[in-house]
């Protein structure tokens, strides 16, 4: 047969979509054979979605309380035709109002959003790329701080051609991005004759789970502004905080700050706060009239559906609502941090101490036989073939010191995190006992454990819970989180 290759475009056939890492082989091996309390106990685990799906029976209470938000029902109808015909990309007035209260609301109230400066696009992910198309042109580069989240190499870099240059953080100070090393990539790269157009930095972070206090923001913004390069902000779980401290936005370190405002953009997203990925709400908010109007017309490309604007505005509208759900999501998520940061701990095993996100920074560096990325890839595999966990190696975020793992625990039931963390204490604790890490034994204890008949039929598992097809699709058929 021919090659297709030279009759497609560059972009289609580069491998910027990134399908090739480890972060994706994890969840093939999940889609491959996915738990199932009683169907498939012996499947694996899905802890490398960063969902929030343990406030969902809030949101389906107001959904039948509020029938008159959906066009689709008995009560809603009449605004169908309305609705389903508009298609100004500004979007609706309604819904840029309630996301710009929404957004103020979950910087506790500290800032203000202009309902006019809101652009839609496709989640955050869109949003992303949007304001690497208005900010830089290809070749140009943008600081990253590592670990970072890894479709940013698809989202900032795949279509645009931009470049991303990573700012190492390590854990001697917990990850934190300091000015010495942001000077240090930025110099480096002006020697190369790379054009740096910028900083983007994910607050609170992903995959690290912790937020940037009000100074480090400070510092960050004046080297931006003296540098008069770009500072982008994805905030898109900045009310996914389950801990104090609370959450300090980067619009209100600007308010309070001397600064060329022109070069400050947030990324926001309901993907996380309110767990909706589904419906690709993503926001781009700028302080730059020019970057405000380009977005806005670049924004035909990833609109948000008018259905799903109409419903959002009733639903972010209703204040008390917003009120019960965030304080309840973030209850619940801070117990379960709890639960799985202290099992952990019972069997030494430690992670990055955090207060945000739907994930845990796990350090497994004692269990590693050397430390390098293939000591850490080899750690990975036990775990993802034996123990039957897919979480997320430290190496797919760009962490430059192995041994790291992302655990996400906000993407399943109770049961099944009790089973999740039975097999990981076993796996500690056997590790523990052994000289050589053989993992034949341990297995085979394992397998005990979790086929204890303690699960009933019906219990929805993660797997149940996603939009799966019967037939094994190919994980990026779904968004990276
Ligand atoms: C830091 C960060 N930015 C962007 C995204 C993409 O989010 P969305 O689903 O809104 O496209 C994610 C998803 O995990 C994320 O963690």
């Amino acid at each position: 047969m021919k090659s297709t290759r030279s009759v497609l475009s560059r972009i289609a056939t580069n491998q910027g979509h990134g399908e090739n890492s480890p972060y994706f082989d994890g969840w093939k091996a999940y889609d491959k054979n996915p738990f199932h309390p009683t169907k498939n106990p012996d499947g694996v685990i899905q802890m490398g979605l960063a969902e929030n799906q343990l406030s969902f029976d809030l949101i389906e209470d107001w959904i039948k309380r509020n029938p008159s938000a959906s066009i689709c029902t008995l009560e809603g109808v009449n605004g169908f035709k309305d609705i389903a015909n508009f298609q100004d990309y500004h979007g609706l007035p309604e819904f840029r109002q309630a996301i710009a209260k929404f957004m103020g609301r979950v910087r506790n109230g500290k800032v203000t959003f202009d309902p006019e400066r809101v652009v839609m696009a496709g989640g955050a992910t869109g949003a992303n790329e949007l304001i690497m198309f208005c900010l830089a042109d290809p070749g140009d580069a943008f600081l990253v701080p590592s670990p970072y989240y890894p479709a940013f190499d698809r989202d900032l870099r795949w279509r645009t051609g931009v470049q991303i240059i990573p700012v190492e953080c390590d854990s001697s100070n917990n990850f934190q991005v300091t000015r010495e090393a942001l000077e240090a990539a930025y110099d480096k790269a002006l020697e190369s004759g790379i054009n740096v157009k910028g900083l983007i930095l994910t607050n609170p972070s992903n995959p690290l789970g912790t937020i940037s206090d009000k100074e480090s923001l400070r510092s960050l913004a004046r080297f931006t502004n003296e540098r008069s390069i770009h500072f982008v902000c994805d905030e898109i779980y900045a009310a996914t905080i389950f801990r104090s401290p609370g959450f300090t936005s980067i619009a209100e370190v600007i308010d309070e700050m001397e600064c060329n405002k022109d070069l400050f953009h947030i990324v926001y997203s309901l993907s996380k706060d309110m767990g909706f990925p589904g419906f690709r709400v993503g926001i781009v908010y700028s302080y730059n009239d020019e970057v405000v109007h380009c977005a806005r017309k670049m924004s035909s490309f990833g609109l948000v559906s008018s259905q799903t604007q109409f419903l959002l505005a009733s639903m972010l509208s209703d204040e008390e609502f917003v009120e019960n759900f965030l304080s309840e999501s973030s209850k619940r998520l801070g117990k379960r941090h709890e639960i799985i940061t202290e099992a952990l701990q019972h069997v030494g095993i430690s992670c990055l101490k955090s207060n945000a996100g739907l994930y845990i920074w796990m350090d497994l560096r004692h269990l590693l036989n050397e430390s390098t990325p293939e000591g850490e890839m080899k750690l990975w595999r036990v775990i993802i073939n034996d123990v039957k966990l897919n979480v997320s190696p430290g190496s797919s975020f760009h962490c430059s010191e192995p041994g790291w793992f992302r655990v996400c625990f906000a993407n399943m039931d109770d049961q099944t995190v009790e089973v999740a963390l039975q097999r990981i204490q076993a796996f500690a604790l056997q590790r523990k006992q052994e000289d050589k890490p053989t993992n034949k034994r341990w297995r085979k204890n394992l397998r005990l454990s979790f086929t204890s008949g303690r699960f009933e039929e019906g219990i929805r598992t993660p797997h149940m819970m996603s939009p799966h097809s019967p037939v094994p699709q190919s994980p990026l058929v779904r968004a990276m989180t």
